[in-house]
């Protein structure tokens, strides 16, 4: 990208759960903008946002080239179908398209990116580059500098996924059914299939063919590609569950070689983006509540897997709104502009 003091960005889907905050993190980590456009739907017209102490009037889409005249980097999460019908448009006008929907993950032409770990694939755009899925970023943001010292044979992960990782409609519905059981009213369900408030349950996108719904299916080839390794044998089962904000995932590893805990905890120590919350004395491990607002993702609970000579197991949590999408896509940003 053609080095300027100041970008014209452009945030499409700028009134949701990872729009929003785009639009924080760019203001907290003093992105170089000089022009920032607001797109959302129709629904939003009327709506602002608030960027540096100014109002940002919400744009309607329009899935034309000209909408994105000179703008420099498009942060795009206002789902898949939104993204595939404008992204071509974007990239025609100029701009660099960091996606944040599953549109382009799989796409050969497209790298899909954790810049901690596959920060060298970003050069290789032609125009649109992946963001990947948030249970993905937050795994591989702990497993990927083991695996660099050790190579990883097998991962097992359960994840437990907040509301919010269904956008802000699905965080109020969470908000809304407990505050109805409490005062014993009927529960209303608009945005997932089963009540979320006190219950948990399967991820709730699509259950393919062999019986793996589509969130476990991503993780398992966005892993893949990421870490350019189709080898690593896994297996994801993915849940919903009654927390607000950031995704937890309890993930046992098989490695090439044994690894100690204590090799583990020093090498997640050492590594970018990781916090390793650990303390067996107190009971104190990671937890979303504490991942909530975080940069960092927070890894513990690390112990031997008493079930396999070379195996490890972990627990972490990780704001999936963050890390597991508006910072890793604005850490894209910031790496094209350098
Ligand atoms: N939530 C997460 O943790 C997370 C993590 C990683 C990736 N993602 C991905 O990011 C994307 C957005 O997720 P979200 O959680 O932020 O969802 P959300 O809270 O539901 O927000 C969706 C955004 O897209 C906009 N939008 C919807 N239809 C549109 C249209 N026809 N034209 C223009 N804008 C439109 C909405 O605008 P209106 O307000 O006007 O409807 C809103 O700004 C999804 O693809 C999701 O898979 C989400």
């Amino acid at each position: 990208m053609k080095k300027k003091d100041k970008y014209n960005i452009a945030i499409v889907g700028a009134t949701g759960a990872v729009g929003q905050e785009m639009v924080k993190i760019l203001e907290e980590r003093k992105f170089p903008v000089a022009e920032l456009k607001a797109f959302a739907s129709a629904r939003s017209k009327g709506k602002k946002v608030s960027f540096r102490g100014k109002d940002v009037p919400i744009t309607e889409l329009s899935f034309e080239e000209s909408a994105f005249q000179g703008i420099d980097i498009v942060l795009s999460s206002a789902g898949g179908s939104i993204s595939k019908q404008f992204a071509p448009h974007a990239v025609k006008a100029g701009a660099v398209v960091v996606d944040n929907t599953s549109a382009f993950r799989m796409d050969a032409n497209v790298p899909l990116v954790i810049p901690e770990i596959n920060g060298e694939d970003i050069q290789k755009h032609n125009g649109i580059i992946a963001n990947p899925n948030c249970s993905a970023i937050i795994m591989l943001m702990a497993i990927a500098p083991l695996h660099r010292k050790n190579r990883i044979k097998r991962v097992i992960c359960a994840t437990y996924q907040s509301a919010s990782g269904a956008g802000a409609k699905a965080m109020q519905e969470l908000e809304q059914q407990t505050r109805d059981v409490l005062e014993g009213k009927p529960v209303q369900k608009k945005v997932f299939p089963h009540q979320i408030a006190f219950n948990l349950f399967s991820h709730n996108s699509a259950v393919t063919d062999n019986g793996y719904n589509e969130e476990e299916v991503k993780m398992i080839q966005e892993s893949h590609k990421i870490l350019h390794d189709n080898s690593i044998r896994m297996v994801a089962s993915c849940v919903r569950v009654p927390v607000f904000r950031a995704h937890s995932e309890a993930i046992v590893l098989e490695f090439e070689r044994k690894m100690t805990p204590e090799e583990a905890r020093e090498i997640l120590a050492k590594a970018p983006g990781i916090e390793v919350v650990d303390d067996r004395e107190r009971n104190y491990f990671p937890m979303p509540l504490e991942a909530s607002g975080k940069d960092k993702v927070l890894v513990g609970r690390i112990r031997r897997d008493l079930s396999s000579d070379n195996g490890l197991a972990l627990f972490v949590a990780g704001d999936q709104l963050r890390k597991g999408a508006a910072l890793n896509a604005i850490q894209i940003a910031e790496a094209l502009i350098q």
